[in-house]
């Protein structure tokens, strides 16, 4: 058999995306990955070795990861079987894909809405599994267009809605009254309120809400300083939880992973709101410092990243940038409405200042 036949049998949808890249080399600031900027100290390290010294690295870890769940559920809410857990939410966001596919009466395949521009996942992930991805365009405040939003309920009927808020890649929560009008309006789709930067705002819509069983909230430690150990879960009711442990991998979160999670939420959780509280407060300086420059529009942000409108060539910035080493996202490629738009994430008070110099330099010479 040829390569090429082999080729002829992947997925037709496949020939429609592109693997989710990332640069291969780290620059010396990197504010392109919405990362916490924060490397832990040194006690953290000190209870990190300890609690994972001595695990039976022969043995196949928990499956259920049982101190995790009930980890979450004391400290998140909710009992620890309404939480399936990942190895980050991008692994839940397959799951439902996987889970959640059968199509509606009289539709041909299952579809998935979501507000666009918003994280590329949601779309990535459906697709690759055969889904129909409906993209309902933001207002020009970045809000979810709810009429737009219901015409679209209504039509499509989706199996499954994905709402950011914060949003990825525009940094607003949407309004809490236009949410509610489309969970109560369409309660047979599971809505999914991905909170994956909900550390850093100032509200959270989703907690209201996880009583109600068309409802799921997806959770991630990436944003909060632990990326590295891939760790996300969803709560959401109980007997849908029960139906998508079913196309879980049974052993998919690793021992150490496990672990360092539950630490995470117990004993390292007052260093990690440390990190945010700063976080928070450098987004603020960081708003200011781009204000001072006429060519930068800066959208309002609840998360750890700031979107930014550049009124020039967004390239030659982005060269600009990375020629003194730093690294931002750009959205040049694509046609979309972001496409003079970079996201920053915020960095630490030092790499701030490094992409402040740098910008006076880059526009005013
Ligand atoms: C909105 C949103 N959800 C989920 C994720 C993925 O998080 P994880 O690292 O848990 O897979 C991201 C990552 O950028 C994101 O922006």
């Amino acid at each position: 058999m040829s390569v090429e036949s082999l080729k002829a049998l992947f997925r037709a949808e496949l020939g429609e995306i592109s693997a989710y890249r990332v640069p291969p080399t780290a620059p010396e600031v990197k504010l392109d990955a919405n990362e916490s900027p924060w490397s832990l100290p040194g006690e953290a390290w000190e209870s990190i070795l300890s609690a994972v010294r001595g695990t039976a690295l022969h043995r196949y870890p928990d499956g259920r990861a049982t101190r995790l769940r009930e980890t979450l559920a004391r400290k998140v809410g909710g009992a620890p079987d309404e939480y399936v857990l990942g190895s980050g939410s991008d692994e839940v966001i397959a799951l439902l894909a996987t889970a959640m596919s059968k199509p509606r009466p009289g539709k041909e395949r299952p579809a998935v809405l979501f507000p666009e521009p918003t994280f590329v996942m949601y779309g990535i992930t459906s697709r690759a599994h055969g889904w129909r991805t409906i993209g309902v365009p933001l207002d020009d405040r970045w809000d979810l267009d709810v009429d737009a939003m219901v015409g679209a309920f209504e039509r499509e009927q989706p199996n499954v809605a994905y709402y950011a808020s914060p949003n990825n890649p525009t940094g607003n929560c949407f309004s809490s009254e236009r949410l509610e009008r489309l969970i109560l309006e369409f309660p047979d789709t599971l809505h999914v309120f991905d909170e994956a930067y909900g550390g850093f705002a100032r509200e959270s819509f989703a907690e209201r809400y996880a009583k109600y069983p068309q409802c799921a909230v997806l959770g991630t430690l990436s944003k909060v300083g632990l990326a590295a150990i891939r760790v996300g879960w969803v709560r959401l009711d109980e007997a849908l939880a029960h139906e998508l442990e079913k196309v879980r991998q049974p052993f998919n979160l690793n021992a150490l992973s496990q672990e360092i999670a539950t630490l995470a939420l117990t004993d390292l959780a007052p260093i990690l709101r440390t990190h945010i509280g700063a976080v928070v407060t450098e987004r603020e300086r960081l708003i200011k410092e781009l204000a001072r420059h006429s060519s930068l529009c800066c959208f309002p942000s609840d998360a750890n990243f700031v979107l930014v409108r550049y009124d020039g060539n967004i390239t030659k910035f982005c060269d600009a940038l990375a020629s003194r080493q730093i690294a931002v996202r750009s959205f040049s490629e694509g046609g979309t409405r972001l496409e003079e738009c970079i996201r920053i994430t915020v960095g630490t008070p030092e790499e701030n200042r490094r992409l402040i110099v740098a910008l006076d330099e880059i526009l005013c010479p």
